[in-house]
């Protein structure tokens, strides 16, 4: 039992795959997410499927230019309150005791959605470490996304994915055509993004192509992602092949 539920006193389905929303889990004390155990699913994951680098990035970046961290994975992850890093393991549901709360985040969001959870496809899981302070670039997500908050503060902007002004539709057909999720940050429009506060307990709702980027508060961050397709997600997508 994860306990998904909605912070906004409306139901997940008025506005999942929609607009983005806070929620309330019940992840934090769930020993999945304890450092050494992240250590030890790092290291029966396929490298391929690890990405970490320096935390200390601007909101805008080049995805070939990102500076690594200089340490192995198990390091990065034990180091991570002062090495500055950000790392996030993909699939992590290949592990079954992470394939177990994958499960239980999907058949609680489709017990709140009713009928539609059938068109949930694609499931994944990320898991995230952060050092404090790290900041996640500006970009764009190919699936709708519950971000749990786990340990640690977070606080994520997100913008409206209909704003052209923000995301044009070049970018967007340019991600859909392989391009990399990081974008270049609107500075000049950055009050249009709207703060989502996320202390450990609470989980925010991306519906798919959500411009957003991240900043960690001052302490370690972990956090688990859930990421699905769905019919509306990859309807919302293919507008823009
Ligand atoms: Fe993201």
């Amino acid at each position: 039992m994860i306990n998904i539920q909605s912070c906004a006193g409306d139901p997940v389905s008025a506005r999942f795959d929609n607009s983005p929303f806070l929620i309330t889990h019940d992840l934090t004390d769930n020993p999945l997410f304890e450092l050494e155990r992240i250590v030890a699913l790092a290291r029966d994951m396929p490298a391929n499927l690890i990405e970490y680098n320096t935390g200390e990035l601007p909101k805008s970046i080049d995805p070939n230019l990102t500076p690594a961290n200089g340490l192995s994975v198990s390091e990065t992850i034990r180091r991570i309150e002062e090495c500055q890093s950000w790392m996030v393991i993909k699939s992590a549901e290949i592990d079954p005791e992470y394939r177990e709360v994958l499960e239980t985040c999907i058949r609680e969001v489709g017990e709140a959605l009713g009928e539609a959870a059938s068109e949930f496809s694609n499931l994944r899981s990320f898991v995230f470490v952060s050092s404090p302070g790290a900041v996640t670039p500006f970009h764009i997500d190919p699936e709708s996304q519950f971000l749990l908050q786990v340990a640690g503060d977070k606080r994520i902007q997100i913008f409206d994915r209909e704003d052209r002004d923000v995301i044009s539709a070049k970018q967007l057909r340019d991600h859909w055509h392989g391009g990399h999720r990081n974008q270049p940050f609107p500075a000049a429009l950055a009050d249009r993004g709207e703060w989502f506060d996320m202390p450990p307990g609470i989980g925010v709702h991306l519906p798919v192509l959500s411009p957003h980027w991240v900043e960690v508060m001052n302490s370690v961050s972990i956090s688990f992602s859930v990421t699905m397709r769905t019919t509306a997600s990859e309807t919302y997508r293919r507008r823009f092949a």
